[in-house]
């Protein structure tokens, strides 16, 4: 049976009140049966660190449903004023962690060997990262969108073994697409995510799931699953409303 992701990154919204109304509406508003996900559907939150134990503790008891970080720092403990470590987020309650955003990438000068130590730190401390990769508008327009996909597959995962990689979900977000309202087609995604699965499945990972993020919205949403090589979405804009998102969820999900 196929299984699918829903994952929701509400970015630098909601905070821990706002998290907990958004989880009673989500939950009211989704109409899933006694509030339970069709089988081989999943739905991950990635709220703002200090919502972290909010959503976590919404969703103690129901299957299916995860909290995560949206980044960590690589070291455990220690002088790091403003950071969080990947033990501390599990102990808020986060069982996943992105790494390697566009956002942190791009706005915050992330480098391929920063997300490599993190990705270390988040299996170190059991929890399963989501690893983002994808290229800018120029690398794409230069034709260079696998290099560049491929390149951080290898800084991030290149050295680990089989059983860690099995660990690792991967989501597929060209930069271009990300907040801009221009999705990449079922095609497109699907041809970057043949190569991923190829890298991985080369590597020892031939279960690992890919997400596909950028602009995916109630409009796209079920076109852009339709298409095969997709395990699931990574949503930005489109997961902050919770009706919406319980939407995208209930209409694609089945
Ligand atoms: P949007 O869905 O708002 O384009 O954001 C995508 C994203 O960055 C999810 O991580």
């Amino acid at each position: 049976m196929r299984q699918v992701v829903f994952a929701a990154n509400w970015k630098m919204h909601l905070g821990p009140e706002e998290a907990r109304a958004y989880l009673k509406t989500f939950f009211e508003r989704s109409r899933l049966p006694d509030g339970r996900l069709p089988e081989g559907c999943e739905v991950w939150f990635f709220p703002p660190a200090v919502s972290l134990e909010a959503v976590a503790q919404a969703l103690v008891g129901r299957s299916g449903f995860l909290a995560g970080a949206q980044n960590v720092y690589w070291e455990p403990k220690g002088a790091f004023t403003g950071e969080i470590s990947a033990p501390l987020a599990a102990a808020a309650g986060a069982r996943a962690v992105l790494v390697g955003h566009s956002e942190r990438r791009h706005r915050f000068g992330e480098i391929d060997a920063d997300t490599e130590r993190k990705l270390s730190a988040v299996l170190e401390a059991q929890l399963l990262p989501l690893l983002c990769v994808g290229e800018t508008l120029a690398e794409r327009e230069a034709g260079n969108t696998l290099d560049v996909v491929t390149r951080q597959l290898e800084a991030a995962l290149g050295r680990r073994p089989p059983a860690a990689l099995q660990q690792v979900t991967v989501a597929y977000e060209p930069v271009w697409a990300i907040g801009t309202g221009r999705n990449a087609t079922p095609r497109d995604a699907a041809e970057v995510h043949r190569a991923i699965r190829r890298w991985l499945a080369e590597h020892g990972a031939k279960s690992s799931r890919i997400l596909y993020g950028g602009s995916v919205s109630l409009k796209n949403a079920a076109e852009l699953l339709a298409e095969r090589e997709l395990d699931g979405v990574l949503v930005g804009g489109a997961s902050l409303d919770p009706a919406t998102w319980g939407e995208l969820v209930r209409s694609t999900a089945a």
